[in-house]
Order: structure tokens, then sequence, then C-alpha cells
């Protein structure tokens, strides 16, 4: 029975390590966090994810999972370190090489070396390679290296590492093949083997893909206020033609995947990729668009209380990085005309640098309640309470998510803005 060594215990790497530990194996999850080790140690888990605090007390209890600072020998070491970006938008991959330096202790003729982390084109032939060629191994001989991207769904990460192809990219064939027989042991779903570069390319360029179509939807958005159109309706009938999918506008584009990854493409091929970088550049605008329009809506009022419902940067998960919800919140705080209160029942306060309120508290005499997460709480309020608490009932809902019955209440929608022209 093979031992596996997951260096990196997040999102990614908890579940993965968790995973490979109830199909049989026994793994060891290291991580630079003293507090992620002990907890895990202790059969408990640090994020919020559909599952997983049943699934590691499980594999934790049997033995089969255990936590340490260093990493140890093993037979497959898989890298999930972050791998976010610098002020300057270029790829901090820091902790990929420091990950890789960690092991090369424990390494040994014959062991795979997977990288799971989103990692710029080129990486694994031209930093992780050299990494290990430097403790004197043949890269291309010695040890087997691929990069395997990630492309797990937040809330459903449990089931689609086991359910979704896995794209393994070898930096030999040999490599890609036996990085491959690592995941066919435990997964259900397709493993297709390539080369190391295009497995970078294809993870980046999904997210790409979806970066890139979110500014359309943002740029629908924009046009449509300007032109006073409803751009659900629109993007609603222009969908009816069988090869059209036109996405859904918002509030920006956040997370550490599709607010990150274009990035890495722009820096290897600035010249090339004038479209990513436009993408980004309106996706990026889009926290500023929303802060215009809340102004426009209290505008006539002297010390207008705002309600902000939702920091994450996308719907029913704990995760604030990248996320647009912050920077509006911080905008809107910085704004000593207003009075802001904010609200998110899956965040902790040590999160963030603010308080935090319950939605009672932050509706509470509120001119305006501003949905910037598309939680299921936020779905269908409690209509009657918000009537009660606010001052005004207005609703600006930036992610088309909120059911609203009642008639008293005001709702205005990123994309159907066209009532709030009448107010300028
Ligand atoms: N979370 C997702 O949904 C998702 C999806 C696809 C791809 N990815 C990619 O997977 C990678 C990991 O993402 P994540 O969300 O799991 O990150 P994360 O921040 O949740 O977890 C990373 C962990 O690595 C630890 N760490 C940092 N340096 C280390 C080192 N040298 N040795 C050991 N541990 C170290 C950190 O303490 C942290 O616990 C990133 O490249 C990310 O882009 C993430």
């Amino acid at each position: 029975m093979k031992k596996i060594c997951v260096i990196g215990l997040g999102y990614i790497g908890l579940p993965t390590a968790s995973v490979f530990a109830r199909a049989g194996y026994d793994v060891l999850g290291v991580d630079v966090n003293q507090k992620v080790v002990d907890s895990l140690n202790e059969g408990k888990v640090t994020i919020e994810e559909v599952d997983l605090p049943e699934l590691v007390q499980e594999v934790v209890a049997k033995g089969k999972l255990k936590a340490s600072l260093q990493p140890e020998k093993s037979d497959v070491f898989i890298i999930s370190v972050p791998t976010p970006i610098h002020a300057d938008h270029s790829a901090n991959v820091d902790y990929v090489a420091e990950a890789t330096k960690g092991i090369l202790p424990y390494l040994e003729k014959g062991n795979v070396v997977i990288v799971e982390s989103t990692i710029p084109p080129r990486t694994m032939d031209d930093l992780v390679a050299p990494i290990i060629e430097e403790a004197g191994f043949d890269p291309y001989k010695d040890i087997y290296i691929a990069h395997c991207p990630e492309r797990v769904l937040p809330g459903r990460i449990l089931i689609e590492l086991i359910e979704n192809t896995r794209i393994v990219g070898g930096i030999t064939p040999e490599a890609a093949k036996k990085a491959g027989d690592v995941y066919r042991a435990v997964i259900t779903g397709d493993v297709i083997e390539t080369e190391a570069v295009t497995a970078e390319m294809s993870k980046l360029m999904e997210n790409t893909f979806r970066d890139v179509n979110i500014a359309l939807a943002n740029e629908l958005a924009k046009i449509s206020a300007r032109l006073g159109v409803n751009a659900h309706d629109v993007i609603e009938l222009a969908n009816k033609h069988p090869r059209v999918n036109i996405h859904l506008p918002g509030p920006g584009v956040g997370g550490h995947c599709l607010a990150v990854d274009p990035y890495f493409i722009i820096e290897k091929a600035r010249e090339e990729s004038p479209l990513i970088a436009e993408s980004r550049r309106i996706n990026n605008s889009m926290p500023h668009f929303v802060i215009e329009q809340i102004k426009r809506l209290t505008c006539e009022l002297d010390k207008p209380s705002v309600a902000v419902c939702g920091l994450t940067y996308k719907g029913n998960i704990d995760d604030v990085r990248e996320s647009p919800a912050i920077e509006i919140a911080e905008m809107l705080l910085a704004d000593e005309r207003l009075d802001v209160r904010i609200h998110d029942p899956h965040i902790h306060e040590d999160q963030v640098n603010f308080p935090l309120h319950s939605l009672e508290e932050a509706a509470n005499g509120a001119n305006l309640l501003v949905v910037l997460v598309d939680h299921n709480e936020f779905k269908q309020f409690d209509e009657a309470m918000l009537l009660e608490k606010m001052a005004t009932p207005v609703i600006f809902d930036t992610r088309n998510c909120t059911k609203i019955e009642d008639e008293r209440f005001t709702v205005y929608r990123i994309g159907d803005l066209k009532h709030l022209q009448a107010i300028q």
C-alpha cells in the first residue's frame, strides 16, 4: 500500500489528503501552520466544506491521516500550496518553490511528485524540475514529476475530486503515466495524460474563459444602465440562441482562481493577451460601479444607513480571498457620509478588519440593503422583518438572486438599473 504526503492542507490539500486516506492509503498531511496541523491531528478541520468534518474525523480516528510540520519519506508527494499574485499582478510561485525544496531530504528515486497548485505555464519545467535536479536527481528519469491541476467547485469538493476528469501533465510521458495511475486508483472520472505545459495552460484557460465571459456580461450591464435596458431580459433572450451562453453580471470577480489565473498568462505573453487583460480591468472596475450606484441611490439623504449583505467571493462558502464584496464593504466603510453595517452568516469576525452584525442589526434603520453575495440566506429574506426594521425598504441586488414578493419594496438589480436613471 502506497504512502502519500500532501503538502499544504487548505481547501484543496485537506480534501485530497482525506480522499486518499479514505481509499486506504497512509497519508501524511504537511502544513507550515501549526494550528492547521494540531486541529487535523485532533480530527478537526479549519475550513468550511460540505461533509469534510465527518470524513476527516473518520480517517484521523482510523489512523490513515496524520498531520505534521515536516514531510516524511513517501511514494507520492502532492503539493497543494497557494499561488497568489504580487501587488503588480505577477505570479508568486515562492510557496511552490519552498514546498518542493521541503520534500528534497525525503525524496528517493522512483517517487512521484505532483503539483496540484495552479501555476504559470512552464513552471514544472523551469522551476520545479531544476530544484529537484539541484538535489542530485535526474528530474526526467529518477523522479516522476507532473502537474495535475484542480478544478473542483467549493461546496462540492468531495464529490468532484472523485468524479471530475483529471488532466495529468508529466514532464515526460512516463511521469504522466505514473502520476495518472495515482489518481486512477481512487477516482471514477477520466484521467487524461498530456505534457506539463499543456496541463498548465488548460487550467489557466478554463478560468480565463470564464473571466472573459463574465467581463462581457459586466460590460453589458454597464451598457444597459446607460441605455435604459434590462440586461437580464437581454441575456435570457440572447441565450435562446442554441450556441450563445452569455454569463451573469455581478459586483466583480473574486476568489484565488478567476481573479488571479488570467494574470499568469498575461505575465508570460503580455503583447499577445490584450483581450484577457482588458477583461481583468472590466471585472476589477465593477466594485466602483456598485459604489457609484449606491451613491446615486442615497444621494438625497443626509446620513444614509446602508446594510451590506455578503462578503465572500461567491455564495454559500466562507472564502473571502480577492472578494469584490470585501473591496466594496471597505470603500463604503471609508465613506464618512454613510452609516454602514455588514452581515455575512458564513464569515467569522477574525476573517475581516471590521465589525460584523446580525441581519436584524444591519437592517435596523437602514435606508438601503445591498446584496453582494448569492448566499442561500439572501435568496428569500424574511420580508416582514425587513419591512419592520428598515427605514426605507429599498434593496440593491448585485447578484440578481433575491426574490421579493411584497410590493412595498423597491428592488434595483445590476443589469436592471433603468428606474435608477430617473433619480439622477
Ligand atoms: N480552493 C479551490 O477551490 C482551488 C481550485 C482549483 C485550484 N486551486 C489551487 O490550489 C492551490 C491551493 O489552493 P487552496 O485553496 O487549497 O489554498 P489554501 O490557502 O486554502 O491552503 C494552502 C495551505 O498551504 C499551506 N502552506 C503554504 N506554504 C506551505 C509550505 N511550504 N509547506 C506546507 N504547507 C504550506 C498554508 O498554510 C495553507 O494551509 C492554489 O494554487 C490554488 O490556486 C484551488
